[in-house]
């Protein structure tokens, strides 16, 4: 049907049914966690109803969501309607229809749970802006400076052992990382030493637990993960450290955050979140995510990578410069194909603020004030009406040249990739950042490697990459 015809059809009913109040909730629990999994308990209802805008519910369900009913939006055509805060209101659901303890947040509402009609959103947003502007210069070396000593463990443990796991090492270097381009202060050399990434893993899993499975017996895993919030007290000596941390760490931070109006204390659980739980929990998932894919495109497509990064970096005089990555179409394109196809933040929510109506590519469905609506990502972001008969395969140069058009249906960071976040919005603040580090990750490998291997999997929160092999660059400015 042609888009323009779509807009003259009478709305409809969304089909679907939410079943028996609270049985039906847990039997769909089941289903998407150990019957069906995540993607095919999606796409197995868009099957059935034969429509991409359906009712149905969303786990965790009783007794942690008091309403698991959603209007789902599964196509690239309807799921910008989460992006847009003058028709969904954007507060206390980042995590969806359950909301994790304040008090895993210092008793505070942070950023990502406030609705930009709240004057908060709006001072704390501003302060990650001007955080990110104040370092931005510090973020090129510090990504060299802890991924090259990665890197240089993964091709010990290679003469060692054969493989070497990159989910284990980013765990740590990404901590030290992100906290180093941020605030300059190695939280190793703190008094959390080598402890921050398993307080931060414990503490991110405190309040997405009833989003994820172990691969445990369900028996084991549904009263222990998926029934009730566990008790923030187990984690309250950890927080407490992490917190310490950022308080000393963060002073220039915390005096901008003051001058913006904001509480010193209040700003400093927002600075821990927005580092621990947005910053440091979306690379533990992208960076594995897009050097997967790059592992999986095989030796002819990295010689197509290595050649462009080592041109582009030897033209900059040798340097990895910010102007050298822009001129990288290739890599540039393979990290928001990767983000297209392994989006690290799978779920969005948004609740109807009046009566309206949401166009799929083919119908027109009318939404009350109030209810709920919800994306699968990974659904919109390879719908085949836009991404064609390859929307379900990692086409490295997809987005090249004219390809760059299709980038406006690249959604990983909660809006078009288009588009810019702002106070105003609930685009990720971090946007350039994440993929100027996708791009370093890149770059990083091919400055190094002429090709490597690697064996990619399946890890708690998103895909787990162990290399198998690299072979060390023989020519270009690399060698
Ligand atoms: C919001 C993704 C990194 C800070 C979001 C949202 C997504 C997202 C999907 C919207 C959630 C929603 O409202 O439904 C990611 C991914 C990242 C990443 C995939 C990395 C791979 C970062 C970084 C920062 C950051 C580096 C550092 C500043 C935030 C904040 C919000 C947010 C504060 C809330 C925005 C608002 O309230 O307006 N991010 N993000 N994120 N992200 Fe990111």
């Amino acid at each position: 049907m042609n888009q323009s015809a779509v807009g003259s059809l009478v709305p409809r009913q969304a089909p679907g049914s939410y079943g028996l109040p609270f049985v039906s909730a847990i039997r769909d629990r089941l289903d998407f966690y150990y019957f069906q999994g995540e993607a095919k308990y999606f796409e197995s209802r868009v099957e059935k109803h034969g429509s991409t805008v359906l009712r149905i519910n969303v786990p965790p369900g009783p007794f942690m969501a008091r309403d698991p009913r959603v209007v789902a939006v599964l196509d690239a055509k309807s799921f910008p309607v989460l992006f847009d805060v003058d028709k969904v209101e954007k507060k206390n659901l980042f995590t969806g229809t359950y909301m994790p303890s304040t008090s895993l947040t210092g008793g505070f509402r942070v950023c990502s749970y406030l609705d930009p009609s709240e004057p908060t959103h709006a001072k704390v947003k501003q302060l990650l802006f001007s955080l990110l502007a104040s370092r931005k210069d510090a973020v090129i070396p510090a990504f060299r400076s802890h991924f090259s000593s990665l890197l240089a463990t993964v091709e010990s443990q290679l003469v060692l052992a054969g493989k070497s796991n990159f989910n284990t090492l980013n765990d740590f270097t990404s901590f030290e990382f992100i906290a180093d381009a941020y605030f300059g202060v190695l939280p190793s050399a703190s008094d959390l030493g080598t402890t921050g990434p398993t307080k931060a893993a414990k503490w991110l899993i405190f309040q997405l637990h009833p989003l994820v499975t172990f691969g445990l017996p369900l028996i084991l895993e549904e009263p222990l993960l998926h029934t009730v919030l566990l008790p923030p007290i187990f984690v309250s000596g950890d927080y407490k450290a992490l917190y310490k941390y950022f308080y000393a760490a963060a002073t220039k931070a915390l005096d901008m955050a003051e001058s913006l109006g904001l509480n010193r204390d209040e700003a400093c659980h927002n600075l821990l979140f927005a580092t621990v739980f947005n910053s440091y929990g979306g690379l533990k998932v992208m960076l594995p995510g897009i050097l997967g894919r790059i592992a999986e495109a095989g030796e002819k497509f990295h010689q197509r990578l290595a050649a462009e990064v080592r041109t582009a970096v030897a033209e900059a005089g040798g340097k990895v410069t910010i102007e050298a990555l822009e001129k990288m179409e290739l890599t540039k394109s393979a990290v928001w194909e990767a983000l297209r196809l392994e989006p690290p933040v799978k779920f969005q929510y948004g609740r109807a603020k009046a009566d309206m109506n949401i166009e799929s590519h083919d119908a027109v469905f009318a939404v009350k004030k109030g209810e709920m609506l919800f994306g699968y990502q990974p659904c919109a972001t390879k719908d085949p009406r836009v991404f064609g008969s390859t929307a379900r395969e990692f086409v490295g140069d997809r987005f090249v040249g004219e390809g760059s058009k299709l980038l406006q249906y690249v959604y990983w960071s909660n809006g078009r990739e288009t588009e810019s976040p702002s106070v105003d919005n609930k685009q990720c603040p971090g946007k350039n950042l994440v993929v100027l580090v996708g791009r370093l990750l890149v770059a990083e490998m091919f400055l190094r490697y002429d090709t490597f291997t690697a064996d990619v999997g399946v890890d708690l929160l998103g895909p787990k990459v162990e290399f198998t092999g690299v072979t060390k660059v023989t020519s270009g400015p690399g060698a």
